[in-house]
């Protein structure tokens, strides 16, 4: 009996100090599983919640952070309140992967200091330790990233952000704030932030550009600690109908040829084709100074209305240019109808550059690391007055693919029992594809949500491209042609979608019709 009651104070002791070990600097932390690192706060199968996309546990998320590679494991920061589902204090939430498809939520990375909140940026391995925040054997991870000061903002100011930096010697587990930040001060200009920085070999040195408002900024550091202006791109090129955010400066080369091109991604908020926030990018030159564009019209990754604030990783393995966005939109971001969570990344998109004619352009197509995910299923699809029907098959977490040629008019429609439809359309005539939501499901939490069709004007082509479209419950990714027009949205339909329906001009053209179920990452 005296044994049995010291084992149980013994149990309340050791339950006691794993509570107490939950609250740091004051905030409570989300809960562990120590093996999984795995989800005590939610078993992930809420209404509308993604299966097979990175949602945060619980609590409000926006735009991706720091991604970077390393020892083998993918990072996924993001900007995160863990106080509510709305935006507020901005933190860096962390997750990893060792393939960008399964996601280990981790704790918190980065809490607001007495410089600010911690707005976006991005992360690097210092592989030289130029820092001399590690060393040449255990070289640091290096994160960049704006500080927002809400005082300075509230008094009216324009000079309240400013650049800081944080290094981990643990493979992102702990974080320490640099003691000489902020590293790049502000002079007065109201948006200055999202440093992107990457190591330029050809001038052996980190280079950063960040946004400033209207146009991009680029420095140059060899330490990542002191920063030297070097040049601005962009007050007359592209889309100005919002504020820039989010930079991204990379190198491609064009497929199929050896040449190599820069291209620099630009969100924008408001001003994105079809309404609110939108990812622009610039093809074109970059001297270890200055980038300079070929061209000086927009043009637009996606034309969704749900990708957003995307950037992509730095050092990853093979070079490949990995890209994830934030799946939503600030015109409604946090109106939309979830509870625990507010909103999901995009899948993991390769971006490639191609070649049309004069002019090059950038795909994105989710990386083929997904396909593992994919189970083929036998349902061979009615052909009834020449539509391809599917019923009685729920198909909201489905990659649904086929190929046509892109010179006739198509129309693809998902429906549940509740009227709700979904449709994808092509209209040959106006070369115009158009996905349309408006009576998707739950549209009237916010105007602008159900009132638009997204549309985009498109090259017709004779031979068959592939359309495919995944659908995660809450969103819906159409990718035509391997990604050169592609349309991101979030749905929120009531009832699960259990009819699909293909209306092709002509049914003989619809080669390789594919379903497939996507088995869940949680
Ligand atoms: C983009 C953005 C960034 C900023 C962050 C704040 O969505 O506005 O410019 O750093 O969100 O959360």
């Amino acid at each position: 009996m005296i044994y049995k009651n010291i084992m149980r104070l013994g149990g309340l002791l050791i339950l006691f100090v794993l509570l107490n070990s939950c609250i740091k600097n004051g905030k409570k932390e989300m809960n562990f599983d120590a093996e999984k690192s795995d989800v005590l706060v939610t078993n992930f199968k809420e209404q509308f919640r993604p299966q097979f996309h990175f949602t945060p546990q619980e609590k409000w998320m926006n735009d991706p952070n720091g991604l970077v590679y390393h020892n083998g494991i993918y990072h996924l920061f993001y900007q995160y309140y863990p106080e509510d589902i709305v935006w507020g204090p901005m933190h860096w939430g962390h997750a990893t992967s060792k393939d960008l498809i399964s996601w280990k939520h981790k704790p918190i990375a980065l809490f607001p200091d007495e410089h600010g909140l911690i707005f976006s940026g991005s992360a690097v391995v210092d592989v030289q330790n130029s820092s001399g925040f590690g060393t040449k054997d255990n070289p640091p991870l290096v994160a960049i990233f704006t500080y927002h000061l809400m005082a300075g903002e509230k008094a009216g100011r324009n000079d309240f952000q400013t650049q800081g930096i944080a290094y981990s010697l643990d493979n992102g587990d702990t974080w320490t704030k640099y003691d000489g930040n902020p590293v790049i001060g502000n002079e007065g200009i109201k948006d200055f932030r999202d440093p992107k920085v990457f190591w330029h070999d050809e001038t052996n040195q980190w280079i950063m550009v960040l946004v400033a408002g209207d146009h991009a900024k680029i420095y140059n550091s060899s330490d990542l600690k002191s920063w030297n202006h070097l040049s601005d791109f962009g007050k007359d090129k592209g889309a100005h109908g919002g504020v820039w955010e989010c930079p991204d400066l990379f190198k491609l080369k064009v497929e199929g040829t050896q040449e190599e091109k820069w291209v620099l991604l630009i969100s924008i908020n408001p001003g994105a084709p079809n309404g609110g926030s939108g990812t622009q990018y610039f093809v074109g030159n970059f001297d270890g100074t200055t980038f300079t564009s070929d061209h000086d019209d927009e043009k637009w990754i996606d034309h969704g209305t749900d990708n957003y604030a995307g950037v992509t990783y730095n050092n990853t393995p093979n070079e490949e240019r990995i890209f994830i966005g934030w799946m939503s939109n600030w015109n409604y971001a946090r109106n939309t109808p979830t509870e625990k969570w507010r909103s999901a990344m995009t899948l993991p998109r390769e971006l490639t550059l191609h070649k049309d004619g004069e002019f090059n352009y950038l795909k994105n197509y989710p990386i083929s690391a997904f396909d593992k995910q994919l189970e083929k299923l036998e349902n061979t699809p009615n052909t009834k007055n020449e539509k391809i029907i599917l019923e009685n098959l729920e198909v909201n977490q489905m990659d649904i693919s086929f190929e046509v040629p892109l010179d006739e008019d198509l129309e693809i429609q998902m429906k549940n029992d509740g009227n709700e439809v979904l449709t994808f359309q092509i209209d040959a005539e106006k070369n115009e594809m158009m996905l349309d939501r408006t009576e998707s499901g739950i549209v009237d939490f916010e105007k602008s949500f159900g009132a638009s069709i997204h549309k985009q004007v498109y090259v017709p082509k004779k031979e068959s491209v592939e359309i495919r479209i995944i659908l995660d419950h809450s969103s819906v990714e159409v990718f035509v042609d391997k990604g050169r027009y592609v349309f991101t949205d979030q749905i929120f339909p009531t009832k699960h979608y259990n009819a699909l329906m293909i209306t092709p001009k002509k049914i003989d053209q619809v080669h390789n019709f594919a379903i497939k179920s996507v088995r869940p990452i949680w």
